[in-house]
């Protein structure tokens, strides 16, 4: 069995206690990954202060000659695009060619982040006072904690460790259990293409590792990416401590689909935003409004679609959708499900663990649709998390966008429609941070601004250059050349 190390001032160690937990492949249980340190707070300390000491280091570094380190990173990434999608589908469970997604994001964050290294724009500006410049320039935080989900095991923390590194800080990362090997193949690649030891550490375990990082009063900035219900507690933790916080969590993302849209697009667009990634994703079309003329061809088609979708190993080159990331995520889609039935809403296909060849050992999920649901339903309020989602006939877009913004979080949305103006009602009365025409909730580009409002988030974006409002703070500067005291709001006539 490979055994895994947490990778702390440049070195890869075991936790200090000895702990490990097992990682096993989603889609057949019996195939062990390896086992990995399971870590607790002197592990966590022992990343600080390696994260500490790297620190200025670091800081000190030029942009540019980070941003190479970057650009590096994303090329071998390039390179190895294909052996690690395979390591990832494995451990992760999602087809191949979403985690050659996965892989890409993580990429094209890189060539991003590495150009802000000759860019890491402030301003300069005017004074009141003459013989006095003005400007503000970006400064690194400190040490960041970084904590993030196994759903995008390689995109998420790029989202969050290359903006860090640009701007100086040091970190300490904390992967999700479920998807440690993915998190270590990418600072493996980090270390290769030259980052200094301690800059960036390896810290796998559960909610002790998280818990401890939260903690940390070295730790100046909390970046969380996960559910509503460990951010609050993440926010209420960093609160108290002063700490910077950014919060990345749940959706319950709509699709509108207009009697005017091209039907079989917008079918299409459902069926990939609902059941792509297993429906793991925090973008996922967990609710579809579709106007009345339509909804019945709509409902016929998605049903008929949806049951012929292949489900399977990811490894396979057959298999559109692969299993959920593990028994318990499993049994709350379950729940969920069953939650709808009882609540009466009407069942068109799915509903239960998918059976079959290849399909004994792993956690696999029927693609499932619901009709007949009311707002107050659980299965339309709630995050599920899985591939169950509610289509429900409106009469307009404007009781579909009410319907849409009718939820406590607002992340993503889409709508169909060929009519330009219902397009620009949508963009301008949606209540998201991301909002599609066309196209469908999930498939956002890392140079725009990624979160979103209400309960998803608490008003950060990541990727884009929004990102770097995450990681640095900003100092205003004056330099006075007259030779003389002068006083602002003072001396000014
Ligand atoms: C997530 O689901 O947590 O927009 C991230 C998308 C992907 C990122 C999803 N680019 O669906």
């Amino acid at each position: 069995m490979s055994k895994h190390l947490n990778y702390i001032a440049g070195k890869w160690v075991r936790a200090k206690r000895g702990r490990t937990f097992e990682n096993r492949n989603p889609a057949d249980t019996r195939e062990l990954i390896g086992s990995f340190p399971e870590s607790g707070a002197e592990d966590v300390e022992a990343a600080v202060q390696a994260a500490a000491a790297a620190y200025d280091r670091w800081r000190l570094m030029p942009p540019p000659a980070k941003g190479e380190i970057i650009m590096r990173a994303g090329l071998l990434l390039k390179e190895r695009k294909e052996k690690y999608a395979r390591l990832m589908t494995r451990e992760m469970g999602k087809v191949l060619k979403e985690t050659r997604g996965d892989i890409q994001e993580a990429i094209d964050m890189a060539y991003y982040v590495a150009g802000e290294g000759r860019r890491l724009f402030g301003k300069t500006t005017t004074s009141e006072l003459k013989n006095k410049f003005a400007m503000s320039v970006r400064m690194p935080i400190g040490i960041c904690g970084l904590i993030t989900p196994w759903n995008f095991p390689m995109a998420i923390p790029s989202w969050k460790i290359f903006p860090a590194l640009i701007c100086g800080n040091t970190m300490v990362f904390k992967p999700a259990e479920d998807t440690p090997l993915s998190a270590q193949l990418f600072v493996e690649v980090l270390a290769e293409a030259g980052l200094p030891p301690g800059v960036l550490n390896l810290v796998h375990g559960s909610a002790e590792a998280g818990a401890a990082i939260v903690r940390h009063p070295r730790i100046r900035l909390v970046s969380f990416t996960g559910s509503c219900e460990v951010g609050r507690i993440v926010a209420e933790q960093c609160g108290r401590a002063l700490k910077r916080c950014s919060l990345e969590m749940g959706g319950k993302n709509a699709q509108i689909v207009m009697a005017d849209a091209d039907i079989d697009l917008a079918v299409e667009g459902a069926l990939w935003g609902a059941f792509g990634t297993t429906g793991q994703r925090c973008t996922a079309t967990s609710r579809i409004y579709v106007e009345k003329k339509i909804y019945p061809a709509f409902l016929r088609e998605m049903t008929r679609r949806a049951r012929r979708i292949k489900i399977g190993s990811g490894l396979k080159p057959a298999s559109q959708m692969g299993p959920l990331i593990n028994a318990a995520q499993r049994q709350r889609v379950h729940s969920y499900v069953q939650s709808g039935i009882e609540e009466g809403a009407e069942l068109l296909c799915g509903g239960k663990p998918a059976k079959g060849a290849g399909l004994t050992h792993g956690f696999f999920y029927q693609p499932t649709i619901f009709a007949g649901v009311k707002p107050e339903m659980k299965i339309i309020r709630e995050e599920i998390f899985g591939p169950v989602t509610c289509i429900a006939p409106v009469s307009s877009l404007e009781e579909a966008i009410a319907q849409v913004n009718n939820t406590s979080y607002g992340l993503s949305a889409a709508l169909y429609s060929r009519d330009v103006n219902r397009a620009m009602r949508a963009i301008r009365d949606i209540e998201s941070g991301i909002t599609y025409i066309n196209s469908p909730t999930i498939g956002a580009e890392v140079h725009l601004p990624f979160g979103g409002v209400k309960n998803t988030g608490n008003g950060h974006r990541e990727a884009s250059e929004t990102a770097l409002d995450i990681f640095s703070e900003w100092k205003s500067v004056f330099i006075d050349y007259s030779g003389r005291l002068q006083k602002a709001q003072i001396d000014v006539d």
